[in-house]
């Protein structure tokens, strides 16, 4: 029996790791043999004394680090031509006490990746110097003044009025999502509107399917609320929901139609239609991430998936993170009709209320026009940086990689050949204060090999020097 194979070491720690340490080194030392199949997540925490949840959450450790395959109703299994050189997941916070929860929620998924949120031309990330730094301060300075009543001590906790009222029609304007405003809930970021909806919408255990390649904060997000995280397949119209036929129905779909994350595909009209009537049959509740359509490059915005949804199976989350600064914590969401009452009021029970200067002063920006001039004005910016990162790296390198100019967003998949290494790369390149993480890491699913390279902070220099760095590179993995 597998079973007697695996030991959780005596250290500490959450107890996923431990036990993603304790099959990751059987694999390593070969007591499992390649295309071995594991036992059952039952049995294995059957026979480790464990909750299910932390083997589940071990497995989706190893399957992120290509480890083990899991097919859908079977044991997972060793993959055959398994990779072992990838860094091994960072030592956990040994917190003694954590519950099996927090164990859960402390796994840090992005250490395998490499990811450190630091660093040159990191994707998704905006230019800090581009913030309209005047302009904001003097809003502030105007809202901070006024007296909001209630709103400023318990009342509007899921989103001030005149914001939801701004939002409503800014989003119905330029996006074609219908909202309402009182179905709007402004949250702090992305991560915690995907947070919410994953507790609030889903029990541990339950299946959630991210896109692969795909957003890492998404699957963070379902895995620390416990759940089994699937994958649907991308490639160049978008997510395909006939990757997810015949599986098992999820109960969430997390996707991001108009830009993928990383890749940049735009999902065809035929295959968000498809999702649609995917999610009305089996019951799944589809996130829509709009993360960045301030920001296209080429061709028409379109329509946002809510909005050609019949309203009940699609949550739409839009951010500021792209347009001004993650830093300012000011997100939203759009929940159908049903959901407004219970979201709203575990928003509150976790605590999830946005500072009201900025959200009075985000409502100032967007009915004074003032953030659509600033969009124009840095989408322009932007598309010419990414223009020199594409020709650059094009003209330096040449046939060895394959990069092409995104629709839109503020970063670029650069990919190389299946036989390359990306991991060793990103690595490489990290060492030289570069934040471009292997497209493999991305992928919950089959690995593609690339970087995912952000050009935000590119200017000819920079772009010149990686250039000369990722050659060199590639010249050594
Ligand atoms: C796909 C995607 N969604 C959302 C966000 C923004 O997340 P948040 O609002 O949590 O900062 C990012 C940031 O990189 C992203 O890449």
């Amino acid at each position: 029996m597998l079973e007697g194979l695996i030991a959780l070491d005596a250290e500490t720690g959450p107890l996923p790791e431990r036990i993603y340490r304790a099959l990751a080194g059987a694999v390593r030392t070969g007591r499992i043999k390649p295309g071995a199949m594991l036992p059952s997540s039952r049995r294995l925490a059957a026979h480790l004394v464990v909750s299910r949840n932390s083997v589940n959450a071990a497995y989706e450790l190893l399957r992120a680090d290509g480890i083990i395959r899991v097919r859908r109703g079977a044991a997972p299994v060793v993959v055959a031509d398994v990779r072992l050189e990838r860094p091994e997941i960072a030592p956990a916070i040994r917190t003694p006490g954590l519950s099996t929860r927090g164990e859960v929620m402390a796994v840090n998924l992005r250490s395998a990746s490499g990811l450190r949120h630091a660093g040159r031309l990191e994707p998704g990330a905006p230019d800090e110097a581009l913030f309209p730094a005047d302009l904001w301060a003097r809003t502030l300075r105007r809202v901070a003044r006024r007296r909001y009543g209630a709103a400023a001590i318990y009342g509007e906790v899921e989103g001030l009025a005149a914001l939801k009222t701004a939002l409503s029609g800014y989003l119905e304007r330029l996006r074609g999502v219908k909202a309402s405003p009182h179905q709007i809930l402004v949250v702090p970021s992305t991560q915690s509107a995907l947070s919410l909806v994953a507790h609030c919408l889903a029990d541990p255990g339950d299946r959630a399917l991210v896109e692969s390649p795909g957003y890492f904060g998404a699957r963070t997000a379902f895995h620390g609320a416990g759940l089994s995280v699937g994958a649907m397949a991308v490639d160049g119209e978008g997510a395909d929901p006939a990757s997810i036929a015949g599986e098992p129905a999820p109960r969430l779909i997390y996707v991001t139609p108009s830009h993928h994350y990383p890749t940049g595909a735009r999902m065809t009209l035929q295959r968000r239609l498809d999702l649609l009537d995917y999610a009305r049959r089996s019951g799944a509740v589809i996130i829509e991430d709009d993360y960045d359509s301030e920001f296209l490059w080429q061709g028409r915005a379109i329509a946002a998936l809510q909005g050609i949804s019949q309203g009940s199976e699609v949550i739409y989350t839009g951010t500021t993170a792209k347009s001004l600064l993650p830093g300012l914590r000011l997100a939203y969401m759009v929940v159908p009709e049903a959901l407004v009452a219970p979201m709203a009021q575990a928003h509150r029970t976790l605590g999830l209320r946005a500072n009201i200067h900025a959200q009075a002063a985000l409502v100032e920006v967007i009915e004074s026009g003032a953030l659509a001039t600033q969009l124009r004005r840095i989408a322009q910016i932007y598309e010419e940086r990414g223009r020199l990162l594409v020709e650059g790296l094009r003209a330096r390198i040449g046939p060895a990689i394959a990069v092409a100019m995104p629709m839109g967003g503020l970063q670029t998949v650069v990919r190389v050949s299946q036989a390359v290494d990306d991991v060793a790369l990103a690595a490489a390149l990290a060492g030289d204060g570069y934040e471009t993480p292997s497209l493999s890491s991305y992928c919950a699913g089959r690995p593609e090999r690339g970087l995912v390279v952000g050009f935000a902070d590119a200017d000819a220099r920079r772009v010149a020097r990686f250039a000369d760095r990722l050659d060199a590179a590639l010249r050594l993995t």
